[in-house]
């Protein structure tokens, strides 16, 4: 007895530690140049709360026994018996054997541009996995030790999943199913195997109400009646309402679904870890599951949309997102890489306003040789970066630190915006809907009110993208090509800059 108080005092010591390690990491996280220690005291974090589990995994445990007439409890006993484990720390071991050979191989294939679509698919498995959690656990209570072993008078025994487990139980169900399902919509999205287009289901909200009150109904009724068609109900009921979820909501606010799902998934883990007794999982969940919430409020708020619109499935959405953009013709002026080295060596300050497309090209890294060849001809140079900007969040700040572009020359949207009037040259590389002034003033445009930032208002703007014809993920035409200002540089981001740095020399 007590070594199993000294073996529990030390996991509640060591997960203490691992929590500390992951509030740590997460606070490094939050600036470009503490995220790699913020990274590695998550790993150690992780490392720690891992073998802490394999450690304290006791294969015996005792249960107690509850007996009851028909007309309640009639005595209960203290421990009776012991159960052993189902699974043996050889199968764990395998198992994260296997996961971390297919964890290496896809994060060593993955381009960057396939990121967000990646994390949606590693969402779906968190939501999968506490799915998985609270099935066993309701089909084998006793071998999680949530349940006592129930001798009524007249009938077979059966196992009482204590109340508290009952709401874990359907509460980490309804979670982790509604995680899984949207997760896979957002991944078909992402990866283009659905098209990017909201789906607005007939009365599609009254739907969603019902479900989702339905869902919390036989929540509060599983906790009087652990019958398995409520369970299961629950369950079918959540892989529905994440489905339903998801589909209104168009391919414009993927990213702030995935930051929510990355939420999702957080509480999913945290509920799974009250039914595991792991309180390392309830505070890595709740640490993923808050700061994923905030995250997608911030990327709301980047975005100009409603935090309660986009978690309640498109409430209020734009029926159409997808646009088209009217393309008319209209002149536009193009230039040459000669031409664009001229007018940023004989600039003061050039603002870089680097978007999908550089990540696309992989130009980061000659796009710093420029920065340097620029300030060796005396200009001041400084980076735009919208928080949207590629397909993921910090998407440009991952990309530049790739390239080591000194933070100090990297600036965010409202802290650079206000520069641009006072700008020579807004180079433009690979970046469209984020600098696109409709969103501003048309307030039928699908980027309607998403703050941008004001190429425009530099003296000139030199625009990198392959062809007139593209348009950004938004699928809208952007009023700043056919500016006088404006010089277009129509190539693949990387060779045209590369061109520009063989002018520069
Ligand atoms: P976009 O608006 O998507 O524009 C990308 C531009 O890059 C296009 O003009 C494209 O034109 C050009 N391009 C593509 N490949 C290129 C290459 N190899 N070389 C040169 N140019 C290339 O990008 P953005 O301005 O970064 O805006 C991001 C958009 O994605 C926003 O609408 C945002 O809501 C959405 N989104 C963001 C996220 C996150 S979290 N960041 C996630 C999902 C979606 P061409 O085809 O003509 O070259």
């Amino acid at each position: 007895m007590e070594h199993a108080t000294a073996g529990s005092s030390f996991a509640a010591l060591a997960y203490l530690v691992a929590g500390v390690c992951f509030i740590l990491a997460l606070r490094g996280l939050s600036s470009p140049t503490l995220s790699q220690r913020g990274n590695r005291f998550g790993m150690i974090g992780m490392t720690i709360a891992v073998v802490t589990t394999l450690v304290t995994h006791v294969p015996m445990q005792a249960v107690g026994l509850v007996l009851t007439g028909p007309s309640g409890v009639v005595s209960a006993t203290g421990p009776l018996f012991a159960r052993i484990d189902f699974v043996t720390v050889l199968e764990i071991l395998a198992a994260i054997g296997i996961g971390a050979v297919i964890g290496i191989t896809t994060a060593r294939r993955i381009a960057m541009t396939d990121m967000p679509q990646l994390v949606a698919a590693f969402h779906s498995l968190v939501g999968l996995a506490a799915v998985l959690v609270a099935c066993a656990a309701f089909l084998n209570p006793i071998a999680f030790g949530i349940a006592d072993m129930v001798i009524p008078m007249i009938g077979q025994p059966f196992a009482a999943i204590h109340g508290v487990s009952r709401i874990e139980m359907g509460l980490g169900v309804a979670i982790g199913a509604i995680t899984f399902s949207g997760s896979v919509i957002a991944f078909l999205k992402l990866n283009g195997n659905m098209g990017g287009k909201p789906i607005m289901l007939p009365g599609r909200h009254v739907i969603n109400l019902a479900v989702l009150a339905a869902i919390l109904l036989l929540i509060a009724y599983f906790t009087q009646d652990q019958s398995a068609w409520i369970f299961w109900t629950i369950t079918i009921l959540s892989f529905a309402i994440g489905f339903l979820l998801i589909i209104p909501i168009g391919g414009a606010d993927m990213p702030v679904v995935v930051s929510m799902l990355n939420s999702y998934s957080g509480w999913a883990a945290a509920a799974m870890g009250f039914t595991l007794h792991n309180s390392a999982m309830i505070i890595t969940g709740a640490l993923v599951g808050s700061s994923g919430a905030i995250l997608s409020y911030i990327m709301c708020r980047a975005m100009n949309r409603s935090f309660i619109s986009v978690i309640a499935g498109g409430f209020g959405a734009v029926a159409d997102t997808s646009g088209g953009g009217d393309k008319i013709d209209r002149p536009w002026k193009r230039g040459s890489a000669e031409d664009a080295a001229f007018l940023m060596s004989q600039a003061e300050q050039v603002v870089i306003v680097p978007g999908y497309g550089m990540a696309v090209a992989q130009a980061q890294h000659v796009l710093r040789e420029m920065a340097d060849k620029l300030k060796e001809h005396g200009v001041r140079v400084k980076y735009a970066i919208h928080p949207v900007a590629g397909r993921m969040p910090g998407h440009m700040n991952v990309l530049l630190a790739e390239a080591n572009v000194p933070y100090d020359e990297v600036f965010e949207l409202e802290d650079i915006n206000s520069e641009f009037a006072q700008t020579d040259v807004a180079f433009v590389i690979g970046a469209n809907d984020v600098t696109n002034p409709a969103a501003k003033t048309d307030k039928t445009s699908p980027i309607y009110g998403m703050p941008v930032l004001d190429v425009e208002k530099a003296k000139t703007v030199l625009f990198i993208k392959r062809s007139m014809g593209g348009v950004g993920y938004a699928g809208v035409d952007n009023d700043v090509f056919y500016m006088d200002n404006t010089m277009m540089l129509l190539a693949d981001a990387k060779k045209m800059v590369e061109d520009i740095v063989k002018s520069l020399d």
